[in-house]
């Protein structure tokens, strides 16, 4: 193993360990904004390099220039010992370098077979592709990963775990040699992530390099062997994973101390106060079914679930962007069946998409248009105007109380990490006024520090009245719920206080091993 002042030093090159990429001092400006300056790494064969930072570190960045994708302004790159130069995406592929990007860059009209054959070197006679010869092959990589997707549905209508697996795979068809996966758990459920996981250690015994990029501290824990750390596009340093853990690796990346989510319990009982939603019997089928909660005022209601257990599903009934089949609901008292979720946010009822960025965001405009977008009924705006002063006004406000990371409100939208882009689609929401404000998985892709902010905004909002119902996969950030309902099978199975709602326990609850808490 290498020691972790040796892997910051470029010297190291021509040490007798094995390296398959290194990347030497590389820098990188976008405009006037210093996105890499002077960052080195050095991955060897058979080993994970976990790259770890907050939003905006520039990890992606990074990636993108080893991809042919951006250029550096500076730096060397070697792969296998030699030097190389990459100026398109073509000589990373020649190069054995390969790429799972932050956006997957699939073509959702194609099926999964022609997609994963995409730049894959199966010409056959008079330079055609050879479709079986590629069919064979992608069989075979889907053998190797051990993960069958339909070769010949389209992407479009892939789950988006699937879609990934479709990128994976096609990265494998190359032959790559060096792998760099980009947030690939960020929308996956436990299983598929523990499936990632099984490839990468059959991927790195074949002496494969993996690049990672995570937010899971716990996971880039699990996964990597060695952990390279930026801030603000500079190298804070290597390490070994073995020497770290959350704590110290959270004060790597964010230089300060972090608290630990903290239970929400005893503080007050919003639950005892006046309901603002009530859903009896809510019923789509096939994915939700007899769905009943009650949602206080200023109460956090936490919804836990395995993925398929239905809580996108009952989220968009909630805001009237699916049909209802079955059940009532009122909201204040009043019966409440929106028909669109523009009406939805006309009663006060926003939601935070879990597919952010095609949901969420006009990624070609700025964020002061994207941030504006939900609130242009503005409740002190009688006359319902748009006044492009204001809305840089208020965007410029929500850009320091969200600690979204931009030059300015006119940056477009698509020129922001995922993370900060993340934040404005939550900042969009919470800037509509909404009385209800329904999360799907707030934190995915969000750095441990912004997270605190993101659940600091969400305390906020409760403590001023607003009703919050936040879907999570991370049942440790559940802990800041006053209550939490669990999702089975599309309906709501049991209601957990604060206090015992526990990762073990809810996780017990999702997949129905444990006795239904009294309700
Ligand atoms: N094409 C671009 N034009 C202008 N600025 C850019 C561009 N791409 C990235 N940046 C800026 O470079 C910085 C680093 O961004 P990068 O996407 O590499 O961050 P990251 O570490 O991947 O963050 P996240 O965890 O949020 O994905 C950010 O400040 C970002 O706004
Ligand atoms: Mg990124």
């Amino acid at each position: 193993m290498t020691d972790a002042t040796a892997l910051d030093d470029p010297t190291v090159a021509s040490s007798p360990s094995p390296t398959c990429l290194e990347m030497i001092g590389v820098s990188k400006q976008f405009g006037g904004h210093q996105a890499l300056e002077d960052v080195s790494i050095t991955l060897s064969p058979g080993r994970v390099l976990a790259l770890c930072g907050a939003n905006g570190a520039g990890k992606s960045t990074l990636v993108r220039i080893l991809a042919g994708a951006e250029s550096a302004d500076t730096g060397t790159i070697r792969v296998h010992g030699s030097e190389v130069s990459i100026h398109a995406p073509q000589d990373a592929t020649r190069l054995g370098l390969s790429f799972i990007h932050q956006e997957l860059n699939l073509v959702p009209k194609f099926t999964a077979l022609q997609n994963m054959a995409m730049g894959a070197d199966r010409t056959g006679r008079g330079g055609v592709l050879d479709l079986r010869s590629l069919r064979r092959k992608a069989l075979q990589v889907q053998e190797r990963i051990g993960y069958q997707v339909p070769l010949d549905v389209k992407v479009e209508d892939l789950a988006v775990s699937e879609r990934w697996m479709v990128s994976l795979g096609r990265s494998l068809m190359r032959d790559a040699t060096i792998v760099a996966m980009d947030e690939p758990t960020a929308s996956f459920t436990r299983e598929e992530a523990e499936r990632l996981y099984s490839i990468i250690d059959e991927l790195t015994a074949d002496g494969v390099g993996i690049i990672y990029i995570s937010h899971r501290l716990e996971e880039v824990l699990q996964v990597a062997d060695d952990v390279t750390v930026l801030r603000n596009g500079r190298l804070v340093g290597s390490f070994a994973a073995a020497d770290l853990d959350i704590a110290s690796l959270t004060h790597h990346i964010v230089g300060r101390e972090v608290a630990q989510v903290a239970h929400r319990a005893g503080e007050v009982d919003p639950a005892s106060g006046p309901a603002l939603l009530e859903v009896r019997g809510l019923t789509r089928e096939p994915r939700v079914r007899d769905a009943s909660l009650t949602l206080h005022r200023g109460e956090i209601l936490g919804v836990a679930g395995l993925v398929g257990s239905g809580r996108t599903e009952l989220a968009r009934l909630l805001i009237g962007a699916d049909p209802v089949g079955a059940g009532t609901m009122t909201l204040d008292g009043a019966p409440y069946r929106p028909r669109s979720p523009f009406e939805a946010i006309k009663a006060g009822v926003a939601l935070v998409p879990e597919e952010r960025r095609s949901q969420g965001l006009i990624l070609r405009n700025t964020v002061s248009t994207n941030l504006g977008m939900a609130s242009l009924r503005e409740p002190g705006n009688k006359l319902g105007t748009y006044s492009p002063r204001r809305a840089v006004r208020i965007a410029r406000e929500a850009v320091a109380r969200f600690g979204i990371k931009a030059n300015s409100v006119h940056e477009t939208v698509g020129e922001l990490s995922g993370g900060n882009q993340q934040k404005i689609v939550v900042g969009k929401y919470v800037l509509a006024g909404p009385q209800l404000l329904i999360l799907d998985e707030p934190t995915v892709g969000v750095d441990v520090g912004a997270r605190g902010e993101i659940y600091d905004i969400i305390r906020d909002l409760a403590a001023a009245g607003t009703s919050i119902l936040m879907i999570s996969s991370d049942f440790e950030e559940l802990a800041i719920c006053d209550r939490v309902v669990v999702m089975r099978e599309g309906s709501i199975v049991a209601t957990v206080p604060a206090a015992r709602a526990t990762k073990d326990h809810l996780t017990s609850l999702c997949f129905g091993t444990t006795e239904q808490e009294p309700s």
